[in-house]
């Protein structure tokens, strides 16, 4: 497959027009690079962040593919971050709780959404330190100053691909209005069982994170959505240890598990209006149902039998289970 030609100093997308389109649904075209497939906006930000991001040694960088869990973490690891989130209530002392004031998508800006995006006057080298970031882009997509052996770290989540299309059905149906209806559901299964969607295919894209988190655990922690919802306090144990913030006591993780809950979160007022300026969903779609197994509401057995033998085929000699 073709890298696009970004010799030139501005990236205009005509160098991308070599590279191979496909029509994700309606007016979304999906640009394929590298193996993976990108909106252009999306690739023109990787592209961006490829030749100027500067990685800190202690940054941290959020990695996953999209509806993988990933709202759940840009909450926690602000809060794990946070010395107060983990020790105080509400209000005492006057402590603002990061997620009362921010949407999760506000405690942790996007690479290639808004740190690179087109036009964008964003100041990362005035962020202060330990700068948080998220991203959807493949491990091989990544800027080579985050993948450098270094202090700065990579949170990568996944989830069960059943589960994460129909959520990514479920989001993409939540900007559509009621005369438009929803997105044809065979069609997208289809796509996402070919690999074509932003950020997908979806296997390599964990397969990716997967096999670098088992050469380098020191810098990539891989986590599970399921997991997390099966054993939270183990999990996040995990990751606070990882971030090197490790909690002193039991009433500290129950306390950042409580701030960032499903429940909590969906109903916080921050949470309940609005749209998020850089993505274009509403807050609320961010929290939907926050379930394992919803798949089933959606596809026929057909379907999962389709998916779950992509799923064993393209883990088969990794590993990993998903
Ligand atoms: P569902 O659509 O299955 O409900 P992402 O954050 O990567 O976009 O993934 C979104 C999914 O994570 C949605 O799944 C959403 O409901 C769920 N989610 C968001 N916040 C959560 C939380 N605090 N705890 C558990 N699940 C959460």
């Amino acid at each position: 497959s073709k890298s696009p030609n970004t010799s030139s100093s501005s990236s205009s997308s005509a160098s991308f027009d070599e590279l191979p389109r496909e029509t994700w649904w309606e007016n979304v075209d999906l640009y394929e690079c590298d193996g993976f497939w990108y909106g252009l906006s999306h690739l023109v930000a990787a592209m961006k962040a490829q030749s100027s991001f500067k990685a800190r040694d202690d940054d941290v960088l959020l990695a996953s593919s999209m509806k993988t869990g990933t709202t759940w973490l840009k909450a926690l690891i602000p809060c794990i971050m946070d010395p107060y989130a983990r020790l105080v209530n509400d209000y005492d002392d006057g402590y603002q709780d990061p997620v009362i004031q921010s949407h999760p998508n506000e405690l942790i800006p996007p690479l290639e959404i808004q740190i690179f995006a087109q036009n964008s006057t964003y100041d990362i080298s005035g962020m202060p330190s330990p700068r948080l970031f998220r991203t959807h882009l493949p491990y091989s997509k990544l800027p080579e100053s985050i993948k450098s052996p270094g202090n700065s770290k990579i949170v990568y989540i996944t989830r069960n691909p059943k589960d994460t299309f129909v959520s990514l059905w479920h989001f993409f149906n939540s900007i559509r209005t009621v005369e438009q209806g929803q997105l044809p559901l065979i069609q997208m299964f289809d796509k996402f069982c070919n690999g074509v969607h932003a950020f997908g295919p979806f296997h390599d894209h964990v397969l990716e994170y997967w096999k670098e988190s088992v050469k380098r655990p020191e810098k990539i922690l891989f986590l599970k959505y399921e997991e997390l919802k099966r054993d939270p306090r183990g999990e996040v144990k995990k990751l606070a240890l990882f971030l090197e913030r490790p909690f002193g006591k039991e009433e500290e993780v129950d306390k950042v598990l409580w701030r960032c809950s499903f429940e909590r979160l969906k109903n916080l007022e921050v949470n309940r209006n609005g749209v998020d300026p850089w993505a274009g969903f509403s807050k609320t779609a961010y929290f939907r149902l926050g379930v394992v197994g919803d798949w089933k509401n959606s596809l026929t057995e057909e379907m999962k039998e389709r998916l779950d033998q992509i799923t064993s085929k393209k883990m088969e000699g990794s590993g990993l289970d998903l």
